[in-house]
């Protein structure tokens, strides 16, 4: 159970009335709260709906300086909890899996040489070459309901978009993605089924890994796994622990972040219509700034990842001025931050060709999304895709009938249903 003071906001409360944090309706739409956040607790110590106590940092400035802290260590060792062996952050299953050593988990130096390796295998020349594959993905998925009408474009689209993506970058055989698409799907059930069902598929996760990079080993394959476990730096390699714990990252990181960039993505063109209509004018006369921009603006305006995975601070510092101990868990707002209107103009509204964009949606500094350039990519082809071939789609239920997952880290609907001309 959930302690009777969860959504508690911490101390010195003023006197304006208090939003509810993590019920319903802050699912839906937590833009109202966070613009109460950013105004009067900027940096606020709240009771998450697991118990855990944690600092949210709200306002642009405050998350992109606490972004690039070296105190703020990304090592759950340092969550004061997590000492006494109470911790509840992280993905469950990541310790009992032996999966701790990847990107999201560590700091400099092992993170500087992780990601130095990673990088020479996860180029964004290799992203690039992977284009037509994406395209193709897409075109099949869409293939699959364009003749009925009417679709899911979460379970439909958004959803098997991004496993099967990746699953091909890494090179994982055609005939075992199935078993991926549905140990990934029961992870994303995270925050609202049981957490034994996740732990168990992060199990499975890992055990396919190892096998598969066993079998790699023996090979000279093209692929990202292959890759992996050939870049060397100095004479330095990775180590099979960390290959298994870099491909588990991989697939995690890229995974519900990229459904729900198409998700939310998609929704926010649909309920802007001027926007859209202009979007597809721009991709009709093959003009691709817009979409370019367009993207970037999406996540700014409502982006999958709605807080930054956990920090802890390593020693007694300040954010904003907020006095933090060492051992508190610290997550950073994209969300929030990235509707700041001391740094962006008129933040409420979606406008695909903002220029001074320098959103918080892949994060900042050391951190920064690995993947970024694949999830352009992906985001890219499926919305253009989506509007080119389905050009009158059109949301089938009432705006405020769509469920929104409420996952505290990723922000996303349960479903999307859509209706259009059958083609
Ligand atoms: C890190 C967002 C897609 C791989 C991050 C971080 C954010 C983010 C905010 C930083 C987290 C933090 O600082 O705590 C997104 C969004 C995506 C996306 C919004 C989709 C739209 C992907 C994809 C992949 C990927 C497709 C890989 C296939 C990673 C990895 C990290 C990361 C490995 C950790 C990097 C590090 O710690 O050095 N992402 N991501 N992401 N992302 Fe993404």
């Amino acid at each position: 159970g959930r302690p009777p003071d969860a959504h508690r906001y911490g101390r010195g409360v003023p006197d304006a009335p208090v939003p509810e944090l993590f019920g319903q309706e802050f699912a839906t739409d937590p833009y109202p709260a966070y613009a109460w956040l950013r105004e009067h607790a900027p940096v606020r110590r709240t009771t998450l709906p697991s118990g855990v106590e944690a600092w949210l940092v709200t306002r642009y400035a405050d998350a992109r300086q606490a972004l690039a802290d070296p105190r703020l260590s990304k090592n759950p060792v340092h969550h004061a909890d997590g000492a006494r062996g109470k911790s509840k952050t992280g993905i469950p299953g990541e310790r009992s899996a032996g999966l701790m050593t990847h990107l999201l988990n560590i700091d400099p130096p092992d993170h500087t040489r992780l990601r130095r390796l990673v990088s020479k295998a996860f180029t964004p020349r290799r992203v690039a070459a992977f284009a037509p594959r994406v395209q193709e993905l897409t075109d099949h998925l869409i293939d699959g309901f364009a003749g009925r009408g009417s679709a899911d474009l979460i379970h439909e689209f958004a959803f098997p978009l991004p496993i099967y993506a990746i699953c091909d970058l890494l090179g994982i055989p055609r005939e075992d993605q199935d078993d991926l698409r549905d140990w990934a799907g029961m992870m994303i059930r995270h925050g609202t089924g049981p957490r034994g069902g996740v732990a168990r598929a992060v199990k499975k996760i890992r055990g396919y890994l190892a096998q598969l990079i066993h079998k790699k080993r023996l090979g000279d394959g093209d692929d990202l796994v292959s890759a992996l476990i050939r870049a060397s730096d100095h004479g330095e390699q990775l180590t099979e622990e960390e290959v298994v714990a870099m491909c588990f990252v991989l697939l995690f990181a890229g995974f519900e972040t990229t459904i729900n960039l198409i998700g939310n993505g998609t929704h926010a063109l649909l309920r802007h219509p001027g926007q859209r209509a202009a979007l597809q004018g721009a991709l009709a006369r093959g003009e691709h700034r817009l979409l370019e921009t367009g993207v970037e603006e999406l996540l700014r305006f409502d982006g999958p990842v709605e807080m930054a995975t956990w920090r802890y601070a390593t020693e007694a510092l300040e954010i904003g001025g907020t006095a933090v101990a060492e051992g508190d868990p610290v997550l950073v707002v994209l969300a929030a931050a990235d509707r700041d209107p001391a740094r962006f103009d008129g933040p409420g509204a979606l406008d695909l060709a903002r220029r001074d964009n320098k959103h918080l949606g892949y994060g900042h500094g050391i951190h920064y999304c690995l993947g970024a350039p694949l999830a352009r990519l992906e985001g890219q082809t499926a919305l253009a895709t989506l509007l080119t071939r389905l050009p009158d789609l059109r949301l089938a239920v009432d705006p405020g009938e769509l469920r929104w997952r409420g996952g505290l880290i990723m922000r996303g609907l349960r479903t999307l249903p859509v209706e259009f001309t059958p083609r």
